[in-house]
């Protein structure tokens, strides 16, 4: 149910909106119509907003509180937002985010959701594409779900986050505060398909950056399966992109979603605030 004030707008016919003419400070005492664009569109997002880290912050316990936020350094005094940016003269090969995933699933309790508002934003480019997981699952051939619906998952964040991971690798002239560590390398397992506790709809829950093999399998006999599926999970009429703009807060539900930022603003800088919102054991 949008906000009775508000203007919502699809992004692309698979998911995602956005919303004018609504603020987000009303969701402090009355987060529920949030909660339901996120169920109807999985990813929102809130145009022309102007809220400060503290606003951020308590926006964040609205919907559901502080999920963790490991390897990225805080921002002082506010634990859990991180700042996003890129500077001009970064000519890093790999930007944050910039490989399809769904944030921290590699946690026991992935983030629900996250909140991103955007400071500063480059004249082209630096664009946002996220992928449905529902329409992922669901235009897959029943044989394949029956498969899948009995397999779990190994995540870890150790391609990304361990010393000798792709972060590391590409840390040279990086402002970006990110402590790769090898305690990146702990693995936790997740069902492949995983019911959305809001929705009841089925999800695939696999990415890319963060899963390594399926549980019992080999990497070696799990890539040609887990290549099929991120290649069918990211196919464009599955995605939506967004333009940001200055004060533009965009919430998405990593439940349901991969998302990846586009490096293409070469020269330019881009800055975005970034917060997770807990979330709970991925079920079955
Ligand atoms: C992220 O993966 O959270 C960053 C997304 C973005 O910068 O657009």
């Amino acid at each position: 149910m949008a906000p009775s004030t508000a203007t919502v707008t699809r992004l692309a016919g698979a998911l995602g909106a956005e919303v004018e003419g609504y603020s987000l400070l009303d969701a402090f005492d009355d987060p529920q119509p949030v909660h339901d664009l996120l169920t109807q569109y999985s990813v929102v997002a809130f145009r022309d907003q102007d809220l400060d880290h503290d606003q951020h912050d308590q926006l964040t316990l609205a919907l559901g509180g502080h999920g963790e936020t490991p390897f990225v350094r805080h921002m002082d005094g506010h634990p859990g937002l991180v700042r996003v940016v890129k500077e001009a003269a970064e000519s890093t090969i790999h930007n944050f985010g910039g490989s399809w995933h769904s944030d921290w699933s590699f946690q026991p309790k992935p983030p629900a959701y996250t909140i991103l508002r955007a400071h500063d934003i480059p004249p082209h480019g630096g664009d946002t594409l996220w992928c449905s997981q529902y329409l992922a699952y669901e235009t897959l051939s029943d044989g394949l779900k029956t498969t899948l619906d009995s397999l779990d998952v190994v995540h870890s964040a150790g391609w990304s986050y361990s010393a000798s991971g792709i972060l590391a690798r590409s840390a040279n002239g990086r402002s970006m505060q990110i402590d790769t560590t090898d305690d990146a390398l702990e693995e936790h397992c997740h069902p492949a398909v995983i019911t959305h506790p809001r929705s009841g709809r089925r999800s695939l829950f696999v990415n890319a950056t963060y899963v390594l093999r399926f549980d019992g399998w080999t990497k070696a006999e799990s890539r040609p399966l887990l290549d099929i599926l991120y290649e069918h999970a990211t196919q464009e009429h599955l995605t939506c992109r967004l333009r940001w703009r200055p004060g533009t807060v965009t919430i998405w539900d990593n439940r349901c979603t991969q998302h990846l930022a586009l490096n293409d603003y070469t020269g330019f800088r881009r800055e975005l605030f970034r917060t997770t919102v807990a979330g709970t054991t991925p079920v079955r």
